[in-house]
């Protein structure tokens, strides 16, 4: 039902609404209608039903309105008039999010704000590459896979990229802070963006998409709005950085006796291999469901206790004699599949790219939705928050899948069939903290981990950060809950 054309009318305004608020929403309808387009103001409770869940089915809350800009002009003209009508604002594009951050709250407001959807997907235009700066500018719901057949056609490439290419946005990747497996090599989304246009709860538009590589004037709003999660402006337009495109590419797939190899690997290669672009670890529990998934059988065997490892190297030049010297003596190293073929290559990835894909297939088999720890601890304690992560596991009696991103000590805990999930987090989140790492590496905070955020922050670092969001979003419109360290945990599965 999703993009359904709807007229509004205010039999279609439906919910467990009072007369007055009733009127409200009928109200902010019609000034949204005002502003954009009755095709672009959806009220029916079906058709907001498609934006109201989140990609893995644990996150869901329920909205008024879901409203569809095109341009900057107009998401300040429906900002506008959320703010007249006080209405709650939650900026959402592909909806992709894993931690309930792009969808309304389980729980509504006590008085009953009206609540909009405001959907980002129209905005994704895209501009002429400039290949002499190497930027691009794009709208924040472009897809990332757009963003990148778009640099490739201009002979550049994008620097980030993940698995959910095809439906995530570059909006909600600069919104999270988003990595993917290019970050060994190109660094976080927010290395990326070099200007932004956003638009605040008031309406105002901030910032600049001039994209000048060297600007010291004050406040950078790409450095403050990247990772905001949607709280301080809902970011409508970016300028971003893109890289050479490297046509001589090499994918490995290595088993590892153990994971302290796979850790010394990954070192050897990141001084050695310039050209090394991803190091993605996969543990045998990933390797196997995925396998079974794809029904395909891995071409390497990781022994008991070892991992894989998924390599790629990308050059101007071919790769594969660094990789090559750099794997032959490596300790540890019981077998590797290599191929330059990239139709062999795809094949090779897939058993990572589509680890994601059979977490979700195995959850929905179970009949609950996947419950995803993403974290980083230093390399040398990843051991033990697996042991953690394991025993939390073990307790629960579900089922642990990681992989991950190795070169940042990246792991997603997957837990399928998680009977509780809180007292997995808090098991995990609390060793994560005291191992030095970070309870959210890539995916974000949102509401799913709000609760835990005082474990890696101070609490005057947490009240500086609420000054600085009160001072941008007096009303609180803006994804409240999320990023919120005072919010009550929200994370009730969704049981069907
Ligand atoms: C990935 O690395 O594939 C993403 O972060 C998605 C996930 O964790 O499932
Ligand atoms: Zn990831």
């Amino acid at each position: 039902m999703r993009g359904t054309v709807v007229a509004v009318t205010s039999a279609s305004i439906s919910g467990q609404h009072d007369d007055r608020s009733r009127d409200v929403i009928g109200d902010l309808a019609s000034a949204l209608t005002a502003a954009i387009g009755a095709d672009h103001v959806l009220t029916p409770a079906d058709v907001r039903a498609g934006f109201e869940t989140d990609w893995t089915g644990r996150y869901r809350g329920s909205s008024d309105i879901v409203a569809r800009p095109a341009s900057t002009a107009e998401v300040s003209a429906v900002l506008t008039a959320c703010m007249e009508h006080d209405a709650q604002v939650i900026a959402q594009a592909g909806n992709t999010g894993l931690v309930g951050g792009s969808v309304p709250r389980a729980e509504r407001d006590r008085d009953e704000r009206p609540v909009v959807i405001v959907s980002m997907r129209r905005l994704d235009h895209l501009g002429a590459v400039d290949t002499a700066a190497m930027q691009v500018t794009a709208g924040a719901g472009t897809t990332l896979a757009r963003w990148r057949d778009h640099a490739r056609s201009a002979g550049l490439d994008t620097p980030v990229d993940f698995a959910a290419r095809d439906v995530a946005t570059v909006g909600g990747a600069i919104a999270t802070n988003a990595g993917g497996s290019r970050v060994l090599r190109f660094g976080t989304m927010r290395q990326q963006v070099v200007g932004i246009e956003a638009v605040t709860a008031d309406g105002s538009v901030i910032g600049s998409l001039s994209g000048l590589p060297k600007e010291t004037a004050g406040l950078h709003w790409p450095s403050l709005l990247t990772g905001s999660e949607g709280t301080l402006a809902v970011i409508t337009t970016a300028r971003l950085r893109l890289v050479p495109l490297f046509r001589a590419t090499i994918t490995a797939l290595v088993a590892l006796d153990s994971l302290a190899a796979a850790v010394d690997l990954v070192g050897v290669l990141r001084r050695t291999v310039p050209s090394l672009d991803a190091a993605e670890i996969i543990f045998p529990a990933a390797m196997e469901l995925v396998s079974a998934h794809l029904d395909r059988a891995v071409p390497v065997t990781a022994p008991d206790g070892g991992v894989y490892l998924m390599l790629d190297c990308a050059d101007h030049i071919d790769p594969a004699e660094s990789l090559a010297a750099a794997l032959g003596p490596a300790a540890g190293v019981v077998d590797a599949a290599v191929t330059t073929d990239r139709a062999q290559r795809d094949r090779l990835i897939d058993f990572r790219d589509r680890i994601t894909e059979a977490v979700g297939a195995a959850s929905t088999a179970v009949g609950m939705p996947t419950f995803k720890l993403d974290v980083a601890v230093p390399l040398d304690a990843l051991d033990d928050l697996l042991d953690v992560a394991q025993g939390a596991a073990d307790s629960d009696g579900c089922r642990l899948v990681p992989f991950g991103h190795l070169a940042e000590g990246n792991l997603h805990l997957n837990h399928i069939g998680a009977r509780s999930p809180d007292q997995i987090a808090e098991a995990v989140l609390r060793a994560v903290a005291s191992l030095g790492g970070t309870i959210s590496a890539e995916h974000g905070i949102g509401v799913a981990k709000a609760p835990w955020l005082h474990l890696i922050r101070a609490p005057a670092d947490l009240a500086a950060q609420a000054t600085i969001r009160r001072a941008l979003d007096p009303t609180r419109s803006l994804n409240p809950g999320v990023l919120d360290a005072t919010a009550r945990p929200d994370r009730q599965p969704v049981r069907d």
